[in-house]
């Protein structure tokens, strides 16, 4: 699938901007949004409760000690309140809650909401990789691996493959090492920033980046496709799934949901907006394949040039 990139948020977009700009207007939106995301857990079945009240229990502050880098510094675009935490990304309780927020988010991806919507759109992803990729990865890198959900689905998938996940935020690396003990799973956990990894050049065959696009102005998109192409040995492929700016979900929905959705996702604009394509080409990559693989994302796919 090409598309044309459309650059303008257009009208609803600035209206529901101009709302989320008002302090006290975006925090309801966001208590509104976290609100409904726990009644729809329960809905499914997901024991959002349970499920952090288990994890909470654990000595948390050792783990970060071993995957924290103390050298990372942090860039401004990422200091921001994400999806409905104030301190976005770096805190337990979104490290503490993402798994079950996933399984949440992904449920009505598909129609009637079912708690196997993430595990289906993981596949429709690692479906499209394996026809698209004619070899097997040696060496992959998930880049925005967060507690690893994504990391751990890779692995199963190519199970010869050497892996590490990279991210930014310690909290999530701390509960992706735990979870990666209790599954016995061999995997490097790297706490970095995706535009300076500081990993050696041409070391992997595939660098996967799931649902990261979303959440970075279009600058740091293009330096983090320019810092994969550095990693990535010769016929190496670059693997990107995140939502489709080209799907009709987003155009009709309904503007009260769209508040909601803008006001946990501060680059949500910068993202839509992006021609992604051109920038991969720009930082050394033929040009990728683009294929809707949800009624609500898309999977790109690219060979280094
Ligand atoms: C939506 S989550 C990714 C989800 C994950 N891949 C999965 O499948 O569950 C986005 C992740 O991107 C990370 N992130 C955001 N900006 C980053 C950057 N510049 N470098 C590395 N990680 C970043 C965040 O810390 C967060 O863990």
């Amino acid at each position: 699938m090409t598309a044309t990139v459309n650059t303008d948020p257009g009208l609803a977009s600035r209206l529901i901007n101009g709302v989320l700009s008002v302090k006290p207007l975006a925090a309801l939106a966001k208590h509104q949004a976290r609100q409904m995301m726990m009644k729809r857990a329960e809905k499914i079945g997901v024991a959002w409760q349970k499920e952090v009240e288990e994890l909470r229990s654990h000595d948390w502050e050792s783990m970060l000690a071993q995957v924290q880098n103390p050298h990372v510094t942090y860039p401004d675009y990422y200091l921001h309140s994400f999806h409905a935490y104030d301190e976005g990304n770096l805190g337990w309780e979104p490290a503490l809650e993402v798994e079950v927020a996933a399984y949440t988010v992904h449920s009505t991806l598909w129609g009637n909401a079912s708690a196997d919507g993430d595990a289906k759109l993981r596949k429709s992803y690692h479906d499209i990789l394996k026809t698209q990729i004619p070899n097997q990865p040696q060496e992959i890198l998930d880049i925005a691996c967060s507690v690893g959900m994504s990391t751990f689905a890779l692995q199963d998938i190519y199970p010869q493959a050497k892996m590490t996940g990279l991210d930014l935020s310690p909290y999530f690396l701390a509960v992706a090492k735990y979870k990666s003990q209790q599954r016995n799973a061999q995997i490097r956990w790297v706490h970095a920033a995706a535009e300076s990894t500081n990993l050696p050049t041409a070391s992997f065959d595939l660098v996967s980046i799931f649902l990261l696009c979303h959440e970075l102005p279009q600058e740091a998109t293009r330096q983090i496709f320019r810092e994969v192409r550095r990693l990535l040995r010769p016929n190496g492929h670059i693997g990107i799934m995140d939502m489709n700016p080209k799907s009709e979900v987003y155009a009709k929905m309904p503007p009260y949901i769209m508040t909601l959705l803008k006001s946990t996702e501060p680059w949500f604009d910068e993202y839509f907006t992006l021609d992604i394509e051109q920038a991969l080409v720009e930082a050394g990559f033929e040009r990728p394949t683009i294929t809707r693989n949800s009624p609500r994302h898309r999977t790109i796919v690219a060979k280094v040039s």
